[in-house]
């Protein structure tokens, strides 16, 4: 009891003595207090900047302009980099980026030596700016992570350009490569003068044990509105302030959106990729989810997406049918070869798989674990979502063919836009007897149509066709993607 007595003596001493303190102070406090203002020294300088905000505050939202439909020029992308990984990385953005057609900026933690000329692209890539210095904030050496603090930032120094007509940000990593068709697609659907966080969560779980399930991946790609940007950039500094110790960027987002009270959990998108995997992404590629593709991540972690290809040249590959139809990119769609128990699944424009059996539909969707989670030593479950095991039963492993080429409007196929894939290697496995011993071992390529037109709608499923072959053993293959018919089941 003695220490407990202890205790609420100290705490009596320390109120009155709290009193004493404001009875004699209070006058010297009225009289100071414009100076003290000015130099509270709990508060990070607010940059010099931030005085004129008012005044900077580009003019978007504004009623007139709410009526007309989204498009690209709305959108402002901030790209979080740095002096040591631009270089390497500028061809991953390049990818993506559209001249003269997409508006954002890069975003250095230094300014680069003047005489440095690989870093020009004048506009093949985003204009380079160089991230606020805040290493004078009387803050700062509280920062755990001081890096993360900067690019937590980004938002705010992107903002501050001023651009004006905007209508959402989207802020991502220079190792971050957009969709830009289907993000304008995503948004064109949205009010943009209401909250919108819209964001991707970690493939592994153990990542999102540890931070959260609810929040957004900053490499995924992190999506506002802009009266959401505007918030965050006006409380962003008091978040700084109370959570100095902030290891993650993403998660100082996630926390200070938080507490503005704003809907954090419920714009999960699943077309967002954080990619916290490692090796080869061919099997999560090839069962992609059925929503459009938003972005892919950590590039440089994995392995190339393409057999025999780099990664920056997969990247570049692949933007070939992104370019003609975003809609359908991954997108998959699964029919049946019935005289040879078949199964083949189509992801547009990455990958066909022939497996000699027929399988559901529900077990397609399951990539397969080419790939591991993000802390290696994980164990069940390691991921988000249901796999399934890189099997050596005939019967359930494919005949892989990855994308080779693709072309608009031939003259054979008029009206049609022909993807082509070619078998990667030889599945070096007996024939699947148990579906009746019908080898795939002799097809060679195959070639898909789908409609050049008609975006796929959002989370549509589509159905197809195998053509039938003119010889017994035709080493081409090809497969007609068309609408589903009136309640078409898509079984063998
Ligand atoms: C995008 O929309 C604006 C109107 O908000 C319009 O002026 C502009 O021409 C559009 N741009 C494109 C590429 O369609
Ligand atoms: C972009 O615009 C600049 C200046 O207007 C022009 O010089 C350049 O050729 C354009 N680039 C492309 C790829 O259209
Ligand atoms: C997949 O492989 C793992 C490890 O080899 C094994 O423990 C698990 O049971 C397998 N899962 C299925 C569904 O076969
Ligand atoms: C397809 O496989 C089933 C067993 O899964 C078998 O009973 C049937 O005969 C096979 N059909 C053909 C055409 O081989
Ligand atoms: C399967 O077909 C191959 C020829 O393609 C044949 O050599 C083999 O004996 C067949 N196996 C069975 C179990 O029928």
């Amino acid at each position: 009891m003695v220490w407990r007595l202890d205790r609420l003596l100290s705490g009596w001493q320390c109120r009155t003595m709290s009193v004493l303190w404001v009875l004699l102070f209070a006058s010297y406090v009225l009289f100071f207090t414009y100076v003290r203002d000015s130099q509270h020294s709990c508060q990070p300088h607010l940059p010099a900047a931030a005085v004129k905000w008012g005044s900077l505050w580009p003019t978007s939202s504004s009623t007139a302009a709410a009526a007309t439909p989204t498009n690209l020029s709305h959108i402002v992308f901030g790209i979080i980099s740095s002096l040591k990984t631009v270089k390497t990385r500028k061809p991953l953005i390049e990818s993506w980026w559209r001249p003269n057609m997409t508006r954002g900026y890069l975003f250095l933690d230094k300014a680069p030596p003047e005489t440095d000329e690989s870093l020009r692209c004048p506009s093949t890539c985003p204009p380079i700016r160089i991230s606020e210095d805040i290493s004078h904030w009387d803050l700062y050496p509280k920062f755990k992570h001081a890096v993360q603090i900067r690019i937590f930032r980004t938002i705010l120094d992107t903002f501050r350009e001023g651009d004006r007509d905007v209508r959402w940000f989207v802020m991502a990593d220079d190792d971050t490569v957009f969709f830009v068709d289907n993000i304008v697609e995503l948004l064109s659907k949205l009010d943009h003068t209401k909250h919108h966080y819209l964001w991707g969560r970690s493939e592994s779980v153990g990542s999102n044990a540890v931070i959260s399930f609810d929040m957004g991946y900053g490499g995924a790609g992190l999506v506002f509105s802009y009266p959401t940007a505007e918030v965050l950039v006006q409380k962003m500094d008091g978040c700084i302030r109370r959570y100095p110790e902030a290891w993650t960027n993403d998660g100082l987002t996630y926390r200070c959106l938080n507490d503005q009270g704003i809907a954090v959990s419920t714009s999960f998108q699943k077309g967002f990729h954080q990619i916290d995997l490692h090796d080869s992404l061919a099997g999560f590629l090839s069962s992609h989810p059925q929503a459009p593709l938003l972005s892919l991540h950590h590039i440089e972690l994995v392995d190339p997406i393409f057999p025999s290809k780099n990664r920056v040249e997969s990247i570049h590959h692949l933007m070939k049918p992104a370019k003609l139809d975003q809609s359908r990119l991954l997108q998959q769609t699964i029919c049946y070869r019935k005289e040879m128990n078949w199964t083949v699944s189509v992801s547009w424009g990455y990958s066909v798989h022939i497996h000699e059996s027929p399988l559901p539909r529900n077990i397609l969707q399951h990539p397969i674990e080419t790939f591991n989670p993000w802390r290696r030593k994980d164990r069940f479950p390691k991921f988000m979502f249901n796999t399934r095991n890189v099997s050596r039963d005939p019967c359930q492993a494919p005949h892989w063919f990855f994308f080779e080429s693709i072309e608009e409007n031939s003259l054979e196929d008029e009206d049609t836009i022909v993807t082509t894939y070619t078998r990667a290697r030889n599945r070096g496995l007996s024939p699947c007897v148990l579906a009746g011993n019908h080898s795939a071992d002799h097809v060679n390529r195959i070639r898909v149509l789908s409609p050049p037109k008609a975006r796929l709608e959002a989370g549509g499923v589509e159905c197809c066709d195998v053509l039938p072959v003119v010889a017994e053993k035709e080493t081409a293959t090809t497969v007609r993607i068309r609408p589903c018919m009136e309640a078409e089941e898509i079984v063998l």
